[in-house]
């Protein structure tokens, strides 16, 4: 737990984002926008929306503009305050004090488990949260806020789980899984990115976990697994002969906003639902319907 007794957070940002080339190839995944934020600021409110202040952002070598992002930006302050452009002088501010915020780098990409490790002296011996800033999601409870419910009712580890459909399903760890509520389920294993026919179910892995400090044990202790990398749903794995781990389905709507098709899908249904841009966008997909 952070010095004021709220959960931390651990962000992993430091994947390659080969899914989404050639935007990545310079620009860090998480920082491609949807509508007008960088996808890694959605999950940042979304955890301080929680209560979360402590965020812990592992990222690498050359993604400097996710540190930039969150510093303070004097210049464009001074300009913005100058111009009495003051919506965007808060905007900016705002951005610059939002939480606590720390970096760790990894330095090589050896997997979504070896990057949480790099977590390890920062979050001590207390469960921790991790938001992955791929899935976006919008719902009315923050989605990590519904895991950190179940986390204080079950006093364990929390994964979120989502229904997938079979042709997507190889994409993600996959839980077997035995139904103990109407959204909880008592996770039985878990398989890293299983072929369609080995999946042991369409329950898929999503990015938001309270997860024990345990797990960095364990990513110790196992071996690369799919990719030649370290996973975290073997660590998982691991651990579920001496802990439950308890799988949420949460309500909302998740966006893998980590490739073109899912990020595209995220600006237009979010615009849709957004103040300042749902007119323009249904005006848009109403002019390009009729043309069709
Ligand atoms: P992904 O599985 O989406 O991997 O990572 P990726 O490399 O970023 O993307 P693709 O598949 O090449 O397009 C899931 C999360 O784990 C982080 C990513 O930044 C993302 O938040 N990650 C992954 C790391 O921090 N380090 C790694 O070595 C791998």
């Amino acid at each position: 737990m952070s010095i004021d007794g709220a959960m931390k957070a651990v962000i992993p940002a430091a994947g390659l984002g080969t899914r989404f080339l050639p935007a990545t190839k310079v620009i860090p995944k998480e920082m491609v926008p949807i509508l007008d934020k960088p996808a890694i600021q959605y999950v940042v409110e979304e955890a301080i929306k929680e209560g979360i202040e402590d965020i812990l952002i592992i990222t690498s070598r050359w993604k400097h503009s996710i540190v930039d992002h969150f510093d303070r930006s004097l210049e464009l302050e001074y300009y913005l305050k100058e111009k009495d452009k003051d919506e965007h002088f808060h905007q900016v501010m705002d951005i610059g004090n939002m939480a606590r915020i720390h970096y760790i780098r990894q330095k090589v990409p050896r997997g979504l488990g070896d990057a949480l490790l790099h977590a390890k002296d920062y979050v001590g011996d207390e469960p921790f949260t991790v938001l992955l800033p791929d899935d976006i999601i919008v719902s009315d409870r923050p989605a990590i806020g519904q895991l950190m419910d179940v986390h204080r009712s079950t006093g364990g580890p929390v994964v979120a789980l989502e229904h997938v459909p079979k042709d997507r399903i190889s994409r993600y760890g996959v839980a077997s899984a035995k139904r103990t509520g109407e959204r909880t389920h008592r996770i039985l294993d878990v398989v890293e990115k299983p072929p369609a026919e080995e999946a042991p179910s369409d329950l898929a892995l999503i990015g938001r976990y309270v997860l024990p400090c345990e797990i960095f044990e364990a990513f110790e202790d196992i071996e690369p697994g799919y990719g030649g990398e370290i996973q975290l749903s073997d660590a998982i794995r691991y651990l579920l002969d001496d802990m439950d781990f308890t799988g949420y389905e949460f309500e909302g709507k998740r966006y893998d906003v980590g490739n073109v098709p899912g990020w595209l899908e995220a600006n237009v249904e979010m615009a849709l639902h957004n103040g300042q841009y749902s007119d323009i966008a249904r005006d848009l997909i109403v002019r390009l319907h009729a043309d069709l």
